[in-house]
């Protein structure tokens, strides 16, 4: 199968499926001489570890992830980064019943019809789990990004329809509640009506909001490799992401061109712009404000409730899915948003123009 791989100079290929001995990514074309050491990957790896909360899948695994190559004496060396996290609590028993049906919402039915046989174990290659690799590449690219100046930052921005107060924000709190959300009393609104759906043994979607600074002007390419195209590839690659935005989206549709149009000033000699609806891209190339972009994702598809489906003998039949299974994806999925902008922002800029290491990236943390 094609079509594991992302990038163009920094050059990511994740592998693995959810039961199989491991999940892994390999790095190629990542600047030599960056400090990076496990525990840099790790920080980034344990906020989409699952078992963390009443909120995320009970499947505990420790997510340990180990560098086998690319990395001497603390230091990339312009090799491929080769990461590996091995699974530790396949439970393939629980999947069993589901090769022989298609859950509503996965992939079963199209993996089946384009192959003929799929690797049914908690969704095989189409799992939540083959994230690791991106966010595993994430935090390399993150890495080096420290060293333009560059910082991406992503949060829950809605659950259902619980959405942050954009006057309450406060970037402390996300770290504070399992939700990953801004804003103390909207993760508690959120929260509830969580344990709502959770008794009814249904799921909630949601909106993950994502904050790219420091991008400077001049990054993206026209006509094909813009980057808020690439930036759609990447996020949308990810699964349960069925909707993406830049600046205000799909709200200017609705706008007026008199508001939707950011001016532009000169202040001491730099070109500014007073607002920023474009969310930092104009033709496809940044503007030298802050990128921001937004990914909707879709209720969690395995739900515990009876559902309608059709067996592989094509016969009608009523399921009721087990497993373990997140109730909402939105929070475990906002780390892998942040992996997949920033490796979709250094693999530009890298296009864009030549690397210098200015040896400003946190130094390795082991
Ligand atoms: C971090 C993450 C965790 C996920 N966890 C689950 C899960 O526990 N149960 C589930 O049914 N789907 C889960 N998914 C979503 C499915 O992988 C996805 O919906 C399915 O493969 C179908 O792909 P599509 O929604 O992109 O069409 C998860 C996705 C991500 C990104």
């Amino acid at each position: 199968m094609a079509g594991s791989s992302f990038g163009t100079i920094f050059k990511i290929t994740t592998w693995g499926e959810s039961h199989g001995a491991g999940i892994g990514v390999i790095v190629d074309g990542c600047p030599a001489g960056i400090s990076l050491c496990e525990q840099d990957i790790q920080i980034y790896l344990n906020r989409r570890k699952p078992g963390q909360s009443r909120f995320a899948t009970p499947r505990k695994e420790e997510d340990c992830v180990e560098i086998l190559s690319g990395v001497f004496e603390g230091k990339t060396t312009g090799t491929p980064i080769s990461m590996l996290v091995k699974n530790q609590t396949q439970r393939s028993k629980d999947y069993s019943e589901i090769a022989s049906y298609y859950r509503p919402g996965h992939a079963d039915y199209t993996y089946d019809q384009k192959y003929g046989f799929r690797d049914y174990r908690g969704g095989g290659r189409s799992s939540g789990r083959e994230t690791i690799g991106r966010v595993a590449a994430g935090a390399v690219a993150a890495k080096v990004l420290e060293t333009y100046g560059i910082t991406v930052t992503a949060y829950t921005k809605s659950i259902g329809t619980v959405s942050i107060d954009p006057s309450h924000l406060d970037f402390d709190e996300m770290w504070n509640n399992a939700l990953y959300m801004p804003d103390a009393a909207a993760s508690k609104a959120a929260a509830a009506l969580l344990e709502e759906k959770m008794k009814e043994t249904d799921s909630v979607g949601g909106v993950i909001e994502c904050i790219a600074r420091g991008v400077p002007a001049g990054v993206g390419e026209p006509v094909f490799e813009k980057l808020d195209a690439n930036l759609a590839k990447a996020v949308m690659s990810i699964g349960a992401v069925k909707g993406f935005e830049i600046g205000d989206g799909f709200a200017a549709a609705q706008s007026f061109g008199s508001f939707n149009n950011d001016g532009f000033r000169s202040e001491n000699g730099e070109v500014r712009k007073t607002s920023n609806h474009a969310g930092g891209i104009l033709g496809g190339i940044s503007d030298g404000s802050d990128i921001i972009l937004r990914a909707a994702v879709k209720p969690t598809p395995s739900i515990f409730k009876p559902q309608e489906t059709v067996n592989q003998d094509g016969e009608n039949i009523t399921v009721q899915i087990k497993g373990r299974h997140d109730p909402i994806i939105v929070p475990r999925a906002v780390v892998v948003v942040e992996a997949m902008t920033a490796v979709t922002i250094l693999d530009m800029l890298l296009i864009a123009g030549s690397f210098k290491h200015s040896g400003t990236e946190a130094p390795c943390t082991e």
